[in-house]
Parts: structure tokens; sequence; C-alpha cells
């Protein structure tokens, strides 16, 4: 058994291990191949480098300030970072795995630069506060990066619809043809969707915009920091109340997470009706050939394998979501290092997220709409049915569950003949509602039938029109 465990833990000797000179003080030799690979994090943390360099400025100036490190120290430990930042642009940074993290492969690498004064900067500071902070600050970042990503994709959609304002196409329920709408309309939705979703980060942004550096290990510290310094520093609104809560709240991510999966979800509903759109069944869309891709046997297929990737990858991001939730339930205050496995979901759902709209974006912006079968479409399924029984109502003053019976024998009717409601004889509807007259045909016909919604939020192109200018408006500006 022992054998055999040492053959299998040859996997993650990389040769001897060196000790850990941050906090190796006490500890014997170096650890061993399994410890590093499952504790040593500078493989994924590396991408907190910039939010740590800035977090470490904050810290540093204010204990300056306070008069808790000498001026020169301070001015050393500056350059110093500096250089780090430098060493990092240029891709000469030495990352390395002895020591663990990003924030003590800077640290050791300040010291290599700036020797002893380097050992100060950690003072009234903890790992805990330090990666709380960063991390912090580099979901704050994405998302509002994100915010403009999704606001890309918005500005295209509008775009779209206000070209097609008056494009006629069947709208669906059940996935069964239910009546016209325009496809201005229909891409509006989307709008509206992803500006909920710009909402909800915003909404996230401004609770977790608060500070933990200064909570220290997981009490505060005995020196006489200034949190509110530090908090401006970085952009924060102010220090967050509990030390303890500020090195154990992952909420931040938790809500960022949520967010960014109710979006995913809303891609693979808009990159699923792309690739029913451009089956041969529906033909309502033609991807670019740029967001095509053909087959290795089937020489006539032209596949939205985008779009399938789109509609998959809501997948990773709830999983992100799922990840992140079950490593925080349960977990006893404060810090506990489960809390270091918060990094990898976060950064894969941002990532994810950031393809699939530039994805989604790209698709939509160069796609072509075929408006001839979707108007053919529209015409189909009796999606008219609606306008007649409506017609009934004003025209005729029937209660409109007595309206609804009548169209339903008018449609038999037109089933038995293989005709649309527009084509069927007028004898034929009389038959079934004597007082109807020829004017019904004024409703009937997919075009009558969009022009006519122009309730507010309807799908009129007049009401599409003047929803996109108020969409500019709210969102594009
Ligand atoms: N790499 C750690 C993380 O990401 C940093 C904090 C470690 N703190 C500690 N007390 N071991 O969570």
């Amino acid at each position: 058994m022992a054998a055999h465990f040492r053959t299998r833990q040859r996997q993650w000797d990389d040769g001897p291990v060196a000790k850990n000179t941050m906090w190796g003080g006490r500890f014997g030799g170096g650890t061993s191949g399994v410890m590093d690979a499952i504790n040593v994090s500078i493989d994924f943390d590396r991408r907190l480098h910039a939010q740590d360099i800035a977090g470490s400025r904050a810290h540093c100036r204010m204990l300056v300030a306070q008069g808790i490190i000498g001026a020169a120290d301070g001015e050393r430990i500056l350059e110093g970072l500096e250089t780090v930042e430098r060493e990092i642009a240029e891709g000469t940074f030495p990352f390395r795995r002895e020591f663990e993290d990003i924030h003590m492969n800077v640290e050791a690498r300040l010291r290599e630069l700036i020797g002893d004064a380097a050992g100060r900067l950690h003072t009234a500071r903890s790992r805990n506060d330090q990666v709380a902070t960063d991390f912090r600050l580099w979901v704050r970042d994405a998302l509002d990066r994100l915010q403009g990503e999704i606001t890309a994709l918005q500005a295209v959609l509008i775009a779209r619809a206000e070209e097609h304002a008056a494009s006629v196409m069947p709208g669906f329920t059940h996935l069964q043809i239910a009546q016209p709408v325009t496809l201005g309309h229909h891409l509006l939705a989307y709008v509206e969707m992803l500006g909920r979703d710009r909402g909800r980060l915003a909404d996230a942004r401004e609770r977790m915009n608060v500070s933990p550096l200064g909570s220290a290990a997981l009490a505060g510290t005995s020196f006489p920091i200034d949190r509110r310094h530090t908090a401006e520093a970085l952009g924060f609104d102010r220090p967050c109340e509990n030390s303890i809560d500020g090195v154990s709240d992952r909420d931040f991510a938790l809500e960022y997470l949520a967010a960014l999966a109710i979006l995913a979800v809303h891609l693979s509903r808009l990159a699923e009706e792309i690739v029913l759109w451009c089956s041969d069944q529906f033909g309502f869309l033609r991807l670019a050939d740029e967001y095509s891709t053909g087959s290795s046997i089937m020489p006539q297929k032209r596949n939205p394998d985008a779009a399938e990737l789109v509609r998959a990858k809501a997948g990773r991001v709830i999983g992100d979501l799922n990840a992140l939730l079950v490593v925080m339930k349960g977990l006893p205050l404060t810090y506990g290092k489960d809390m270091q496995d918060d990094k990898e979901p976060v950064f894969e759902a941002t990532d994810t997220v950031t393809l699939c709209l530039a994805a989604c974006t790209g698709m939509l912006e160069s796609a072509n709409f075929r408006t001839d079968r979707m108007l053919a479409d529209a015409a189909k399924g009796f999606a008219t049915a609606t306008d007649l029984a409506d017609w009934l109502v004003r025209a005729l003053g029937l209660p409109f569950r007595d309206a609804h019976h009548v169209v339903g024998a008018i449609v038999k009717r037109a089933e038995g003949r293989g005709c649309g409601l527009e084509d069927l004889p007028l004898a034929e509807m009389q038959a079934v509602e004597p007082r109807i007259t020829e004017t019904v045909l004024t409703v009937l016909g997919a075009e009558n039938s969009v022009r006519s919604r122009t309730s507010f939020g309807g799908t009129a192109p007049e009401n599409v029109r003047k929803a996109a200018l108020e969409a500019r408006r709210r969102f594009l500006t």
C-alpha cells in the first residue's frame, strides 16, 4: 500500500521542493510534491498580480502616513513594487511555486530587489485580508469590463432591431407558431434581458465595494492603521465594518457568479434560437462564413458551432456558481484554505462569459436574416386566429370566450380546405357566424396583425421604432 502510494506520488514530484522561506521558520524541510500540488495557487492566482501590487502600494503609503514604518523604507518598497510591476509586464518576473501564491511571490521578489525593508510591508496585514482585498478588486475590474461587453451586444441587437422594425416573423409559444410578431420586437426582448443582467452586476458592485484591508488575520490589528485611507486609495466606498466578516466574506464573488450564470442562461437562449433559425426547417437566418463551420464528411453542411457552444457553456458558468456555493456552505468563520478555491470558478466564469458575449455579438452583427422565409411562416398555423377573435369582439360585440369558439370552428373549416384564414371564402365564415362581413379581411394577414398591435410594449412596427430609440437612450448613452 505504502509502496503503491509512493509510486503514484511521483507524478507530483518535480525534484526536491525548496522550503518556503516566507513561513518556513519552524519547519524542518520542504513539503511533499503532493502537498505542493494541492496547496500551490500561483499557477492561477498570478492573475491577481495587478490588484496585489495596487493593494500593497495603498497599504505601504498608509503605513508611512501613520508613522508605522519610516518614509525611507516606504520609498524603497514603492520603488521595488514598481520594478515588480515592470518585470511582470515584460514577462521577466520569476513566478515560483515554492512561494505558493501571488502574495508571497511578490513579497519574496521585493526582498530580493530591495532587501530587508521588504519585510516591513506586511506590518498590520495578513494574507487573509490581502487576498480578500485583491480578489474583490479583481472581481470589480472584471465586472466593469463585462458591463462594456454586454453593452456592445445590446448595441448590435438594437441596430438590427431598427433595421427589422417592420420585418414580420412568426412568434412562438410552446415552439408552435402563435401570433405574428416583428423581428425587431423579438430582438429587443434580448436587449431587455441584457439590461437586467447589467442591473444585477451594478447592484452587486455597489454591495461589494467595501474594503476588507486592515481586517488583518481576522481580529484587526494593534497598529494605528487608517482603514479609510486605504479604502479610498483603492476606490472602495468605505472599509468593511467587521474584521471577521472582512476576511471570511465571499458574497461578492457569489453574487457576481450568480449574475453571470443568469447572463449565461440568457445567452444560451439566444444561441438556441440562432441554432434553430439556421436549420433548413426554419431557414430564418444565415450566419456569415466567419461564424460558420463545415463538416469533414458532408460537404453541404454549414454548422452553427459557435452558437451551439454558447448554448453549452452556460453549463460551465452555472457549475462555477455551484462550485463556490458548495465551497462556502458550512464553512466556519473566518478564513479557511477552502477559500483559495474561490478563484478558479470566478476566472473560468469570467473568461467563458466574455467569450460567449463576443461570439454572440459577432454572430448577430454579421448574420443575414431571411425575412422572406419568416414572413411566409408567419402566415402558417392560423397565426391570425386571435386577430379574428378580437375582430368579432370589436365589430360584433361578442364576449371573447364566444368569439374564441366561433374562430375555433372557422379554423376547422380552413384546415379542412387546406388554406389559411385569409384565403377562406367569406361564405364559409358566415356559415359559422352569419354577421361576419368582408371588413374582417383587414385584420387577417400577418402584416395587418402586427400593425394592429400598438398597445404599450406591443409588436407593431411603429412601437418597435420608438422602443429602439428608447433603448438607445436607456442603455447606450
Ligand atoms: N493563497 C491564499 C488564498 O488564495 C491566500 C491566503 C492564505 N492565507 C493563509 N492564512 N494561509 O486564499
